[in-house]
């Protein structure tokens, strides 16, 4: 039986993945914050249907002592690190925390396992974020890199260490470079979520409006289950490499926001109103991703569309916010 260890396993992709390698039959552990063990009622919720099939480790992306440890006491054959902060806005607001978890924290882990475990195959995950102000349309593994925010240059730099790290010590790195990708389980503070949230409780009459910043930002969006299944594929090659992972469509938060509402009979022009604060210094205005790479090599192609990915957000949002209303409102 094969063992993973997946750091960030209480995020999005953390809980997807844990499913995956679960139904492949794999031994999982996972890392997580000692203040999570210590509150798993709120902070467990993606994992909780599956919390008895996995391992649990206290660390800290902040602490190479604490990740030391770990791979000291036990051995596995991949690394998924996910853990991150990767809110973008927030990297703005505080950089140089998102500096210090995000680059030390890969650095760490990377370092802790040639030291203990140089036979772990370690996977990076890396972001559209990168290329930031785009120097090609659309993107690919060849696309120079030109990052906006604390939060992109932190990335650039895990993905260098990560490549470095491959060159260097011939250890196994992979780093998958992944457009946006959602589900029901996204954070709310990360624009999809907060649109059918929002559309949800407006649906539902918990709410009467929407804030929003740039509805003109373009991006390349998929679904989180999905690129998990890349994630997981990129460490089974015969060799380390990188790999575009993207749906190859771009919307814009405008239009995201518009199908959003269409989907319980609403006109998102109606409730939509623009907060300058929430737009960012420097901002990435198109993404759109070419996985040519990964779907010839990984043998990978995603299943659901943007607007399958839209009726499920808005669906599991609804189903949500009626029960929080106590209405039995009818979805349309
Ligand atoms: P997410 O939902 O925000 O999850 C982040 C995970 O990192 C959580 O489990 C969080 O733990 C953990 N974490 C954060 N800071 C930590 C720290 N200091 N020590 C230990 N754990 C820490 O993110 P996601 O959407 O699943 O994304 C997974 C990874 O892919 C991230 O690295 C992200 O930057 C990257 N990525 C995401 C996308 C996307 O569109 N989703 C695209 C490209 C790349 P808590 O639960 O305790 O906060
Ligand atoms: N969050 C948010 N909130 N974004 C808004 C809002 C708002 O109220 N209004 C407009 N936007 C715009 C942002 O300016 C950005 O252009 C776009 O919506 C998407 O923002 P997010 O959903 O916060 O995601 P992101 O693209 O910045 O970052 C996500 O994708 C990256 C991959 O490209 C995160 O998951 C990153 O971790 C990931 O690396």
């Amino acid at each position: 039986m094969k063992r993973a260890l997946i750091t960030g396993i209480t995020g999005q992709d953390g809980s997807y993945l844990a499913e995956h390698l679960l139904d492949l039959g794999y031994e999982v552990h996972g890392l997580v914050r000692r203040v999570a063990l210590e509150d798993p009622a709120r902070r467990f919720t993606r994992i909780e249907h599956i919390l008895d099939r996995l391992t649990l480790h206290p660390a800290s992306l902040e602490s190479y002592p604490s990740i030391f440890h770990i791979f000291s006491k036990n051995k596995f054959d991949e690394c998924y690190h996910l853990a991150a902060q990767s809110f973008v806005a927030e990297s703005f607001a505080d950089g140089f925390s998102t500096m210090n978890t995000n680059i030390n924290g890969t650095h760490y882990v990377l370092a802790a396992l040639r030291e203990l475990s140089p036979d772990c195959r370690f996977y990076f995950a890396g972001s559209s974020e990168m290329f930031g102000k785009v120097h090609e349309v659309p993107q690919n593994e060849n696309t120079s890199f030109h990052p906006r925010s604390p939060y992109g240059i932190s990335k650039v730099a895990g993905f260098d260490l990560t490549r470095n790290y491959r060159e260097a010590y011939g250890m196994y790195c992979a780093s998958g470079i992944l457009f946006n990708h959602e589900s029901p389980r996204r954070g709310y503070e990360f624009v999809t979520r907060k649109i059918t949230s929002t559309v949800a409780r407006i649906k539902t009459g918990l709410a009467t409006e929407l804030y929003l910043g740039n509805l003109d930002a373009k991006r390349d969006w998929g679904h989180a289950a999905d690129y998990v299944r890349a994630i997981y594929l990129m460490l089974q090659q015969p060799e380390p490499d990188d790999y575009v992972v993207a749906s190859g469509e771009t919307h814009s938060v405008r239009e995201f926001c518009e199908l959003a509402f269409a989907e319980v009979g609403l006109n998102y022009l109606d409730y939509v109103k623009i907060d300058p604060k929430l737009q960012r210094p420097s901002e990435v205005e198109l993404l759109i991703g070419n996985a040519t790479k990964a779907k010839s090599k990984l043998g990978w192609n995603p299943t659901r569309t943007f607007l399958d990915l839209i009726k499920e957000m808005v669906q599991s949002d609804l189903e949500a916010a009626m029960q929080e209303s106590g209405r039995q409102a009818s979805y349309q």
